[in-house]
């Protein structure tokens, strides 16, 4: 499929954007500092910190880092959940939900059964929810300019 580019340098620290690629949703959050800081934190909660399951379809190289990204700042991932292809809603922006964990800083919430995932997309341990949130393949043409695909 066609390369989809993505203008982001209107998007503000705790701010995301949708771009829809292949038919999928793509999402790009501006991670603030507090956000990236948060990671430390489920690094310890989540199944596959470093991303090494089914790196090769999930995780491109140089997003096999602990923030799952080029640039600290951004995280691209596939706006759907690894179950069973739900859209997973995002909390970052709001009060923790009552089912979800204590101390979960915030991330992404699927609906459907109940999966949810961090600031890097990483899925939380015991969740049905096999692997972390998709990295597509991207790249930056300049500070504000990303090309998905
Ligand atoms: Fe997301 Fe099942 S489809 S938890």
């Amino acid at each position: 499929g066609a390369a989809v580019e993505l203008d982001i340098g209107d998007l503000a620290p705790g701010q995301m954007k949708t771009v829809e690629w292949r038919g999928k949703p793509v999402w790009v959050l501006r991670r603030t500092p507090e956000m990236l800081a948060s990671l430390a934190q489920t690094e310890p909660q989540v199944a596959d910190p470093l991303s090494q399951r089914n790196m090769d379809e999930m995780t491109p190289p140089y997003a096999r880092n602990k923030h799952r990204s080029i640039h600290p700042e951004y995280l691209v991932v596939i706006g759907i959940c690894t179950h069973l292809g739900c859209s997973p809603t995002s909390k970052f922006d709001t009060g923790p939900q009552p089912s979800l964990p204590d101390d979960w800083a915030g991330g992404f919430f699927c609906p459907c059964h109940g999966s949810t995932f961090d600031l890097a997309g990483r899925v939380f341990a015991n969740k049905p929810a096999p692997d972390n949130l998709q990295v597509p393949r991207h790249m930056f043409l300049g500070p504000t300019r990303v090309v998905i695909g």
